[in-house]
């Protein structure tokens, strides 16, 4: 019996996209010949640590700090081993610790949200809008006496409402660190991720748009910020102009830890930031391309996006308008051949949603003490309102939502498949 050509492939119809998937690693699958030739220098230099060698070298961190701080459009850019340890040094470096309360949206990978707890502060969970980035009517109503900064998190790729999330914060003399892991090469209103707040923190771990498989850096307008930056993330005061010099100004000098970048990571990333805006750009033509083709379909509401022409592109997100019908959405797409998960389900853990960060929940903590929760620093009580629920709003959006990864090396005929495929299963089941 002959199948009909938009008969469900579910139901044993032919498969919208029948040309093999391809991972989301937009930067790590471009690693080739410029990443061998950054790679090659500095093992024939034996130049492997960025302060000193056998011999005198200009420094390949010291390069990329500068050209992606030019390509950010910030003033300085400190090289870390990763977005965690970024974040943790723009806490500490913004005078956050013992007794203050840090906002952060409850969507996002948990490492936003544990760097506050290394911080020594209290994290507190803010809700998402449709936009899936930090909904400024919540983070406004979680403002209290204790809170000292805010985490605001570009989620999935897109920017967050930074000039209502800029003004909030100016309007209650808070510091604002931005989380620009999965959307580096992103920007709002023209202006690179990264630069509205105090800090601005990014990831090159291995999925993210550029990659070294770990790294991470902060740049920053703000040179005395900058300067507590390098003094955390060096203890051994390798960044300094007299290494063992006296304290140049009061609070110059504290105990730090070593999160300094690699040589080996710089050159990488070198070669990577020549490929970033490549990348952004084939990742926004190829949703484009999807988009038009599912606009205006009958039961699918595109993710709110703060700025369009600002969005890395790395994925396509809707909603649908019931949660119940997120599975079965999923399952036939994917029998499609095209590539797709729901966001959010209670029995499936995840540590991208709060939910599910039971080290939060449950205050867990590496000793007895309970620091920070127990601090006798800290007057609040947001600690006492942790639940699975406590961000209810970010729940309901994200168990209605459908997620697409959209690769960097998708072809045309891969964008119109996944179109097709997303309108066979929408137009048959919702
Ligand atoms: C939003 C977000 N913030 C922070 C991090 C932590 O980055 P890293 O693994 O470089 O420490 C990640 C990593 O996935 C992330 O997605």
């Amino acid at each position: 019996m002959a199948t009909m050509i938009n008969e469900l492939a579910i139901n044993g119809g032919p498969k919208a996209k029948t040309t093999p998937s391809i991972p989301m690693y937009p930067g790590g699958l471009e690693i080739g010949e410029e990443e061998r030739q950054q790679l090659n220098e500095v093992i024939d230099r034996k130049y492997l640590f960025r302060y000193y060698g056998p011999e005198d070298y200009p420094s390949k961190v010291r390069e990329f700090e500068e050209k992606f701080a030019a390509r950010m459009g910030a003033k300085n850019c400190l090289a870390v081993t990763n977005c965690t340890s970024a974040l943790i040094s723009a806490l500490v470096a913004c005078g956050v610790g013992p007794g203050d309360e840090v906002i952060v949206n409850g969507y996002t990978f948990f490492a936003s949200c544990a760097s506050i707890v290394a911080a020594k502060a209290i994290p507190v969970i803010c809700e998402i809008n449709e936009s899936m980035t930090m909904d400024p009517d919540d983070l406004e109503q979680k403002i209290t006496p204790q809170t000292k900064a805010v985490i605001c998190v570009h989620m999935r790729g897109a920017p967050c409402d930074m000039d209502r999330i800029v003004a909030i914060c100016k309007k209650h003399n808070l510091k604002l660190i931005e989380d620009v892991a999965q959307a580096c090469g992103g920007s709002y209103k023209g202006k690179a991720l990264g630069t509205f707040g105090d800090v601005g923190c990014f990831s090159f771990q291995y999925p993210k748009i550029i990659t070294a498989g770990e790294g991470g850096a902060c740049i920053t307008d703000d040179d005395l910020l900058y300067d507590r930056l390098m003094g955390y993330h060096d203890t051994a005061a390798c960044w300094r102009p007299d290494r063992f010099g006296g304290e140049r100004y009061d609070g110059e000098l504290f105990c730090g830890v070593n999160y300094r970048m690699s040589e080996l990571t710089g050159a990488v990333m070198l070669a990577q930031l020549g490929k970033l805006d490549r990348l952004v750009s084939a990742m926004r033509e190829h949703k484009n391309q999807i988009k038009k083709q599912i606009s205006g379909l009958k039961g699918i509401t595109f993710r709110k996006l703060n700025d369009e022409e600002g969005d890395t592109a790395i994925c396509l997100m809707f909603m649908l308008d019931d949660a119940s019908k997120v599975t079965p959405f999923v399952d036939a797409l994917q029998a499609e051949g095209v590539g797709a998960a729901g966001v959010f389900n209670k029995g499936i853990p995840d540590w991208h949603i709060y939910s599910h960060w039971k080290h939060i929940i449950e205050k867990k903590t590496p000793t007895t003490e309970g620091c920070p929760y127990s601090c006798p620093h800290y007057k609040g009580d947001a600690p006492s309102r942790y639940s699975e629920n406590m961000c209810p709003k970010t729940n309901e959006i994200l168990s209605r939502t459908v997620h697409l990864d959209i690769p960097s090396q998708l072809t045309a005929e891969d964008c119109d498949m996944i179109a097709l495929g997303i309108r066979k299963v929408a137009e048959a089941l919702l």
